[in-house]
């Protein structure tokens, strides 16, 4: 077993996880060369405002990054966007998506930086076609079928992947050491809704129908998410990533039971099969939707923090979230774009609530392309001021 400090934080690495072992085992090494050199983190933890939260300190201001921050709100995104074709082809263009991913820091100055990609690159590296159309989102082929999960093949997905790992690296390089960064990816059962429903849908009809006819075969193709995720993730740490935030955007229309098995579950394994490598990463997650069923994501996932939606009351994530986890959130995106004094009431209505605690601001959601840029600025100057 092998352990390094890495500033204030241990990072131990030790037996290879079955899943990763065949992939994984030639990356060990420079996993560990990359924390002993590359990315040692000063010991003054307030420049690493969100790793500090993440390891469950309170800091005044809190760290501020915003979902999506990298995107069409910002002129200079669009004129990448413009000449680079189309989505995919961004996302795997390692200069242009490391540019993009830099872009709302070099203009804000966020605490953290996420990588740009997208979480549909899962399915596109096992072989599922996914393009992105403009006006109407990412377009897959339908999985309809157990036969069709079958189709899926995990040949080549970290060579597929690759252009990603290098926009990490590109990506670190030249961010400020006091600037965090992102890795991500989807959590398996918000991935499985677009894989089967081919598109994005307000329900998640295909996904909940599919899961209730076939539980076996939507199972296989949870656990094959889980496994591929775990790879991802480490790739991303591997490359330079210093948290990582699973996102479950439509865990939300989950019922209880379905909650457990595709949300909760899939996101202990993902969290396990990482901290099997790298034990100490921070890990966000974010189950969108589910309410009442927060603070059981916030005990038993195994994750350091919980990204909170807009709709959760903030005396319920101070009371029944931050004593467990640092929390995220949740300024509603839409305040954003019709910025005020009402923004500034509820920016200081979060921070006062939660301030006391580990916390992160950020939306509850991903921001919006109308936002103004102004609005970007003055809600940054308000959480910092
Ligand atoms: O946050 C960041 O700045 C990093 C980049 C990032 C993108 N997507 C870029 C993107 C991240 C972290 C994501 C995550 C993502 N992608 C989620 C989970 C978070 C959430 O918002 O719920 C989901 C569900 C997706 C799938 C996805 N990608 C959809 C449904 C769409 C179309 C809707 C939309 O917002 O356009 C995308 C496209 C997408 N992903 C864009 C960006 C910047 C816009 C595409 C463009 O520029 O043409």
């Amino acid at each position: 077993m092998n352990s390094v400090w890495v500033g204030w934080c241990e990072i131990t690495i030790f037996d290879i996880h079955p899943v990763i072992e065949k992939t994984e085992k030639k990356n060990l090494e420079s996993l560990l060369d990359y924390y002993r050199t590359d990315t040692v983190i000063p010991s003054s933890t307030d420049k690493h405002k969100l790793l500090k939260v993440l390891s469950g300190k309170a800091c005044d201001p809190p760290p501020i990054w915003l979902m999506r921050q990298a995107g069409r709100y910002l002129p200079e995104y669009l004129e990448v966007r413009a000449d680079a074709g189309s989505f995919l082809e961004l996302c795997y263009n390692p200069d242009l998506a490391a540019r993009v991913t830099l872009q709302p820091i070099e203009r804000f100055g966020f605490d953290a930086a996420i990588l740009f990609s997208d979480i549909l690159v899962i399915p596109d590296a096992l072989g599922q076609k996914v393009s992105f159309v403009q006006n109407e989102g990412p377009v897959l082929e339908p999985l309809e079928d157990g036969k069709a999960i079958k189709t899926l093949s995990r040949d080549g997905f970290l060579d597929h992947l690759a252009p990603v790992f290098e926009t990490v690296k590109l990506v670190r390089s030249s961010l400020d050491p006091g600037v965090a960064l992102i890795g991500f990816c989807g959590a398996p059962w918000t991935v499985a809704t677009y894989m089967v429903g081919g598109r994005g849908s307000p329900d998640q009809a295909a996904a909940r129908s599919f899961a209730y006819q076939d539980p076996e075969g939507f199972q296989h193709l949870i656990d094959l998410l889980v496994e591929v995720s775990v790879e991802y993730l480490l790739a991303q740490l591997d490359a330079g990533a210093q948290a990582l935030q699973i996102f479950d955007s439509w865990a939300g229309n989950l019922p209880e039971g379905e909650f457990d098995r595709w949300c909760l579950q899939p996101a202990k394994r993902i969290v396990s099969g990482v901290r099997a490598i790298v034990t100490d990463v921070p890990i966000i997650g974010f189950p969108r939707g589910v309410g009442p069923l927060y603070p059981l994501y916030a005990r038993e996932a195994g994750v350091n923090a919980v990204s909170c939606d807009t709709s959760l009351p903030l005396e319920f994530i101070r009371q029944k979230l931050q004593p467990h986890v640092c929390v995220q959130g949740n300024l509603d995106p839409l305040l954003l774009v019709s910025g005020g004094p009402a923004l500034d009431r509820r920016i200081d209505e979060i921070i006062e609530v939660l301030g006391d605690g580990p916390m992160i601001f950020n939306l509850g959601h991903g921001i919006v392309p109308q936002t103004p840029l102004k609005h970007v600025d003055q809600l940054i100057e308000r959480v910092r001021r």
